[in-house]
């Protein structure tokens, strides 16, 4: 009887993944794994933005601060609005947090927090201005590094200056606990390079099996690449039991294709506060504390802080 349901699961995600990759235009063949190259992203080497992740995951991981990249592979499945309260959970659970803003669309943190920075990361590079100086602080002293369309810069810069940023990130954000990275969605060569340069990764999914098969094939692709700590979170869930199914789906198509497991870190169940907060421009956790999703991100706050790594 278990069995049954096992397979029928299997069968299930396997239908829609397959068939959703025969349609090769939902899944973008993943930029390919090439050996490192001292000449950028000419003659066949690594890309600059694999080498922008390589050399920030060096230096981010000699600190003793906790980077995670908050990614998915379908789009607005609550990435920003997931990383913008976990900072502040964190924050109030006596944590000291940085969020780098990595999306270059629009409707980002600083929306969120109804903050309107004046300048960001394109204004670093252009060296005008520091790191330091285009911080800006949110709810509860969450810092706030508003990169938007300097992110693209960035990966276009040459090495030296790179690596130059890379060290004023590290230095700036040297005392902070946690760095959390609010990518953009799917597997694009932006979001692939921050994913890997953190040490830690949450990937999120809805039950949707549209959100779920994008979910694994994000999965894939950070194994690929040799990332191996990565966690689920359920989003928008109907309930724990939902959440929890929608976990074990992946992991049944992970564990049979990939022949890894990944953690379950949690869920979060759909709450209408939620965007009702997005309209007022104000934070769940602060604008509604007791509602369904805030009591979740508290609880998935906690336990992040309880398991470093
Ligand atoms: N738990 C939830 N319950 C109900 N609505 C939610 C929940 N989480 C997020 N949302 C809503 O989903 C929408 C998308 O959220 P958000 O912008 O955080 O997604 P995203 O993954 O960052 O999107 P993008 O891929 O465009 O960056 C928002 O309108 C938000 O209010
Ligand atoms: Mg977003």
């Amino acid at each position: 009887m278990l069995q049954d349901q096992a397979a029928k699961l299997r069968k299930y995600v396997l239908d829609a993944y397959l068939e959703k990759n025969d349609k090769k235009e939902h899944h973008p063949t993943p930029p390919p794994l090439s050996p490192p190259s001292t000449g950028g992203m000419k003659g066949g080497g690594m890309s600059q933005h694999q080498q922008f992740a390589i050399a920030t995951g060096k230096v981010i991981k000699k600190s003793g601060k906790r980077t995670i990249a908050i990614t998915s592979g379908k789009g607005g499945v609550g990435k920003t609005n997931f990383t913008a309260n976990l900072g502040i959970s964190l924050s109030i659970q006596g944590g000291k947090v940085v969020i780098i803003d990595a999306d270059l669309g629009l409707a980002n943190i600083d929306v969120i927090f109804r903050l309107s920075p004046k300048f960001n990361l394109r204004h670093v590079i252009a060296g005008e201005k520091t790191i330091s100086e285009i911080m800006i602080e949110g709810p509860f002293g969450v810092m706030i590094i508003p990169a938007s369309s300097g992110v693209e810069y960035l990966a276009n810069l040459p090495q030296e200056k790179r690596e130059k940023f890379i060290e004023e990130l590290f230095e700036t954000t040297e005392e902070a606990d946690f760095l959390l990275i609010d990518t953009a969605a799917g597997i694009s060569q932006n979001v692939l390079s921050f994913a890997t340069a953190a040490e830690e990764v949450i990937v999120i999914t809805t039950p949707e099996p549209t959100s779920i098969t994008d979910a694994y094939a994000m999965i894939k692709v950070l194994f690929q690449r040799e990332h191996s700590n990565i966690k689920l979170l359920v989003n928008m869930a109907f309930s724990a039991n939902q959440a929890k199914e929608v976990a074990e789906k992946i992991n049944l198509v992970v564990k049979q294709f990939l022949k890894k497991e990944i953690d379950f870190l949690g869920y979060i169940l759909e709450d209408e506060n939620m965007p009702q907060a997005v309209k007022e421009q104000k934070p769940l956790i602060l604008l509604n504390p007791n509602s369904k999703a805030a009591r979740c991100i508290t609880n998935i706050a906690s336990k992040i802080k309880r398991h470093p790594g």
